[in-house]
């Protein structure tokens, strides 16, 4: 089979392999049928992530069909359309028990083994391992290029950003970075009732999608940020803000948004330390969450995508074959040349 190969920093290839194969009777292999790139694998690229290695098979999302499961497998069957998540979980460890799969003993210490710690979804087929307590049957209503967001930026910025931050009917959210997480956030929000939800970006493009995904204010991030937001808030601030960037400032920015009592629910992946004006902040009895989403969520967002309540197709905006998958690559590190959101990447 055909499939993405990491070759070190900067370095990658649509090379053939050997086929995925069943190794464990509770893995299943998937055929890809719609994939797509995550901000994460741009990271693995730059070489920022080093338990990725040379020959690894990049990619953790994917939205396929069964062609062979192990003999431990009850729930699905060769056939199968199955969404396969960027968390894999085995369902009985202490962490998955506690529905945070996020850090899973059994799988490799950390829920996020795809592309990472194993072979990934950005090939013709993956083995799924602890398939049963892993993959999601996909309902007949909901679309591939519909699943395919559920696998991870939907459930992140819902649960890492909307429920860790709490957001309850009437409050006024703030979503710093309006990519794909942050739009997922501000999606998300109006299932919790919102009054009122400020996009802050630097990308005109994303602000304006930023309103068609259910934002009421924008702003452009720049110096006046945090007074814009205030003037938006009655001077008061909001009651969550919500960082999807990941920078040292975007930080800051999201902990000078929030009011007394508030909550900074921080999705971004940093890389480098942020030094926090505790000096103000002990004061304001805020509260600020973190954390690897768990994507527990997703048989919730599969409902409300099935209902017509979340458009998730919304995410996609260009689409490509496994042959263009370079061509993917560069639209996607681009996005904002090209007005690019998620790009889909399918087998022809
Ligand atoms: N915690 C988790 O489990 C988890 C999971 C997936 C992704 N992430 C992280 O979430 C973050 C967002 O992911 P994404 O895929 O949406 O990324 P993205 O790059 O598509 O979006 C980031 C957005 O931030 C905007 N931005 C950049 N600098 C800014 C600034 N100074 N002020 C305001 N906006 C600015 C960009 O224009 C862009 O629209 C990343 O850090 C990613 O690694 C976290
Ligand atoms: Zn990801
Ligand atoms: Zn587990």
């Amino acid at each position: 089979m055909k499939a993405l190969v990491y070759h070190g920093p900067g370095q990658k290839a649509w090379e053939d392999v050997p086929d995925a194969s069943i190794r464990e009777p509770t893995d299943v292999v998937v055929k890809v049928d719609t994939t797509t790139i995550c901000g994460t694998d741009l990271h693995i690229l730059h070489g920022d992530v080093p338990a990725v290695t040379d020959g690894r098979i990049l990619g953790h999302e994917a939205v396929g069909t069964v062609t062979a499961v192990g003999d431990a497998i009850k729930g699905f069957s060769v056939g199968d359309r199955v969404l396969v998540p960027a968390i894999t979980k085995c369902g009985r460890c202490e962490y998955c028990q506690r529905s945070m799969p996020s850090h899973c003993q059994t799988v490799g210490g950390i829920g996020w083994i795809f592309g990472h710690l194993i072979d990934g979804t950005q090939a013709e087929s993956v083995r799924v391992p602890y398939a049963d307590t892993s993959l999601y049957a996909v309902p007949a209503s909901v679309t591939n290029e519909q699943a395919i967001f559920l696998a991870d930026s939907l459930p992140t910025g819902y649960e890492v950003g909307v429920l860790a931050g709490k957001v309850r009917p009437g409050d006024t959210v703030a979503v710093v970075g309006a990519g794909a997480v942050g739009l997922s956030a501000i999606l998300t929000t109006g299932l919790w009732g919102a009054s009122r939800v400020i996009a802050i970006d630097t990308n005109k493009f994303r602000l304006d999608m930023a309103r068609d995904f259910g934002a009421t204010d924008t702003v452009e991030a720049g110096d006046n940020t945090t007074a814009d937001v205030l003037a938006l808030t009655d001077g008061v601030g909001v009651d969550v803000s919500i960082e999807a960037v990941g920078y040292p400032e975007t930080l800051l920015t999201a902990a000078s948004l929030v009011r007394p009592g508030g909550t900074i629910a921080n999705i971004g992946v940093h890389g480098v330390p942020v030094s926090l004006p505790m000096q103000d902040m002990w004061i304001q009895n805020v509260t600020l969450t973190m954390g690897l989403v768990d994507t527990v969520s997703i048989p919730t967002l599969l409902k409300m995508v099935a209902s017509g309540r979340i458009p998730a197709e919304k995410m996609g905006t260009h689409s490509f074959t496994f042959a263009q998958m370079d061509e993917a690559y560069d639209v996607f590190k681009n996005a904002a040349e090209n007005s690019a959101l998620k790009v889909v990447i399918t087998p022809s």
